[in-house]
């Protein structure tokens, strides 16, 4: 039997014997892997066991799980046929394992909102999604103006089944480190207040980020350490970001292309002298603070002279929020508040001993060595993954968080809610 004509969840289910293979042989190293493969092809058994090895950091299983993971990509799995017009939402819902109920009174009575920015890889958009989906949160989804047709549509197809799911009804093309970037948070802001749901926090993410913690766990995180506040990590600009908002930027955008550039402009103080803070585009911010946003003329201002600076959205939450009297803002914060699990390059051997992934603009995409680094991390969400490079990476963290979810339900738990290979995780706890 050859490699390729081996199918995805077969060849996974042959890779866990070879774990087991190798751990009973004791060989560490395996001289040859494609010989190992394709003794062990044809057997059975559950992926668990090497998803497992991979939280725990086994070296072994590194070794097989980026020969699988290689052996995985040249047949990637087909994205589900979402446009499918035989597809309607009870069978995408099923298909998809969409949790369908909420999980708990707590999470019930707390319902969050988000704000997902996205752009494509509607792969990885629907792991994200499906994970953390509820029906008490509210959605508000960003799809770029630039994404290609069948993505936008099939993501307007999945959001169309649920209430409590909506495109931004302003679009933005979106250019990196742009005031677009920023934008395209406030229209789903926007959209946000004039829904009616009692949501008390809105948190963003962008297409490669993944939960690692739960739904309940966020919300009880948010009740007991922030309550009322916003959490926007960061400090005080320091001298080497002071070029981002001392001269003019402009965004362009072209046949495709689309970047920031400086101009010879400089600029003058923000506006009111307002102290500015640097820091993550990542948070968790109150309903009356997104209020505040929307229509303080202090926050309006410095929307206006954020237009042409660098990467605003890593200034501008962050210096609100430390605006004396602003709705829940902590004046005297800094970089705590665990919103999002990085690999910064320039943090390799202070806070994270290496990428097994590789970098993309100095920020790590997971590779398989890096999964027991998450299952450790205190963040609530993390980025970057790309599950067309690193297959296992998201495979094994969506069943994962999945167990996870399920076990902490209050409720009795539906068959289309575990997903496929998740026993595997199950049997050995
Ligand atoms: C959805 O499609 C399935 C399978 O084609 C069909 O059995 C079901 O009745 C459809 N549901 C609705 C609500 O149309
Ligand atoms: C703005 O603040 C800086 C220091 O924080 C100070 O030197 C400057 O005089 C202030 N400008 C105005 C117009 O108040
Ligand atoms: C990085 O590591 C330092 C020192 O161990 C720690 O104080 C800091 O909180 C860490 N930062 C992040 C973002 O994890």
């Amino acid at each position: 039997m050859s490699l390729l004509g081996c199918t995805k969840s077969g060849f996974i289910l042959c890779v866990g014997v070879c774990l087991v293979l190798l751990a009973l042989n004791n060989i560490t190293q395996p001289e040859d892997g494609t010989s190992i493969l394709s003794e062990i092809i044809e057997c059975g058994y559950y992926p668990g066991e090497l998803c497992k090895s991979l939280f725990e950091g086994k070296p072994a299983a590194l070794v097989v799980g980026n020969l699988c993971q290689e052996a995985l990509m040249p047949t990637k799995k087909p994205l589900p046929t979402i446009l499918d017009p035989k597809k309607n939402c009870s069978t995408l819902i099923g298909e998809l394992h969409f949790i369908t109920k909420p999980l708990s009174e707590e999470e019930a009575g707390n319902p969050l909102a988000f704000i997902l920015t996205i752009h494509k890889n509607l792969e990885m958009f629907l792991k994200l999604f499906t994970a953390i989906y509820t029906p008490q949160n509210i959605y508000c989804i960003h799809v770029d103006q630039k994404s290609p047709k069948d993505f936008s549509q099939a993501v307007q197809k999945v959001a169309d089944c649920f209430p409590n799911v909506f495109i931004a009804t302003k679009r933005e093309t979106v250019v990196y480190a742009g005031i677009s970037r920023l934008q395209a948070d406030l229209n789903c802001m926007e959209d946000l207040v004039r829904y009616d749901s009692p949501w008390n926090h809105v948190i963003n993410l962008c297409g490669q980020d993944f939960p690692i913690k739960t739904n309940r766990e966020i919300v009880d995180y948010l009740k007991s350490k922030w309550n009322g506040k916003n959490l926007t990590p960061g400090v005080k600009q320091p001298d080497h970001i002071k070029y981002r908002t001392q001269i003019s930027y402009k965004e362009f955008v072209h046949k495709g292309k689309s970047y920031v550039y400086p101009t010879k402009k400089g600029k003058g103080d923000p506006p009111y002298n307002l102290t500015l803070y640097f820091g993550t585009a990542y948070y968790a911010l109150t309903r009356d603070f997104v209020q505040f946003v929307l229509s303080d003329k202090r926050a309006t201002d410095l929307l206006e002279w954020s237009k042409d600076t660098y990467s605003p959205d890593e200034h501008y939450w962050v210096t609100l929020n430390r605006i004396k009297g602003a709705p829940g803002s902590i004046p005297d914060a800094g970089w705590e508040g665990n919103i999002r699990a990085i690999k910064w390059r320039d943090q390799e051997g202070i806070n994270h001993s290496g990428c097994t992934g590789h970098y993309v603009r100095d920020i790590c995409v997971y590779g398989l060595g890096d999964l027991q680094w998450l299952a450790d991390s205190p963040h609530l969400y993390a980025n970057k993954f790309d599950p067309l490079r690193y297959p296992l990476v998201t495979d094994c963290l969506e069943r994962q968080y999945r167990r996870r979810v399920l076990i902490g339900a209050e409720v009795p738990i539906e068959d289309d809610w575990h997903l496929p290979d998740e026993y595997g995780l199950l049997t050995y706890p």
